[in-house]
């Protein structure tokens, strides 16, 4: 007996009530239109109707994944982020819209050359990139298989000539020039707050997520060797958890950097640590 998309969009909903997705209609939605590959505003156009055995087989198959907390963004194969589609896998971090705020307070002043920590997805230096028609970028990661995501990322949007990716311990292979940006999103959460988060996060790659310490290594061993990397003036820009403004804040004040500001998000969270090289 074949449903109606209808009846098959309630049984989805239901299912992913069960399992305590939080927005179970608007993934279902999303779901079913990227499994007969339509937007989601065309679905009320087939309502009525019947899909074939195939779809309604992938329909299933993708609404348990979301039943097992996958997230929506891994299942579809894709996260838009500022201005561009991104590539993403469960060997990326899924790019978060609170790391636009980097983005937009990045923009805010010229840069020639960005380096980005962590690029994961690439898609902090790959949308700065495609903002900065003559700026080049270098995406730096540990993890070889986020780096050819970012790597597909680049050549998709079409940054690839002025985007180089490497695999480093933070500056371990950044070669030794000055940049006039250098930004990063790297892992902050403290292990002991790891297992009160959603399912979902369950996903992602660890070491995307925490340092397994106490958050806040990775600022220390990036501000302390940042300074050599930055031109006269340069800035580093980092995204922060929205406890961390006050700590991140005393690290990089004891390695002198100037004008040192904790920025909010819209939600009046600290969101990003500011500062600048001496000039
Ligand atoms: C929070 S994710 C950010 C990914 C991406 N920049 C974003 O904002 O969506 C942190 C990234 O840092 C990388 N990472 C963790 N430790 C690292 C290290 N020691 N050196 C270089 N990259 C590291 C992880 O592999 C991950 O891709």
């Amino acid at each position: 007996m074949s449903f109606t998309v209808h009846s098959l969009l309630w049984l989805a909903i239901d299912k992913l009530k069960l399992a305590g997705v939080p927005e179970p209609q608007r993934d279902a939605w999303k779901l079913l239109a990227h499994v007969l590959n339509i937007g989601v505003d065309r679905i009320p156009l087939h309502l009525q109707k019947t899909i074939s055995h195939i779809e309604e087989q992938k329909f299933e198959n993708v609404v348990s994944r979301r039943a097992n907390r996958v997230p929506v963004s891994y299942i579809l194969g894709y996260r838009d982020f500022f201005e561009h589609r991104f590539a993403v896998t469960s060997d990326v971090l899924d790019p978060r819209p609170e790391t636009e705020h980097l983005i937009i307070e990045a923009l805010r002043e010229d840069f020639a050359e960005v380096l980005d920590l962590g690029t994961g997805s690439g898609c902090i230096v790959i949308s700065l990139l495609a903002q900065k028609s003559n700026a080049i970028g270098l995406g730096v990661d540990q993890s070889e298989a986020a780096l050819e995501i970012a790597q597909k990322n680049a050549q998709d949007i079409g940054v690839a000539e002025r985007c180089e990716f490497r695999v480093s311990n933070w500056f371990s292979n950044v070669p030794a020039v000055q940049f006039d940006l250098i930004v990063a999103n790297p892992p902050y959460i403290h292990p002991n707050v790891m297992g009160a988060l959603s399912p979902e996060v369950l996903h992602e790659p660890k070491c995307a997520l925490t340092d397994h310490l106490d958050g806040l290594s990775a600022y220390r061993k990036i501000a302390m060797s940042a300074k050599k990397f930055l031109k006269p003036g340069g800035r580093l820009i980092f995204e922060i958890g929205f406890d961390q403004g006050v700590a991140v804040s005393d690290i990089l004040s004891r390695y002198f950097f100037e004008d040192i500001l904790v920025i909010q998000d819209f939600d009046q969270r600290d969101r990003l640590a500011f500062c600048r090289q001496n000039s």
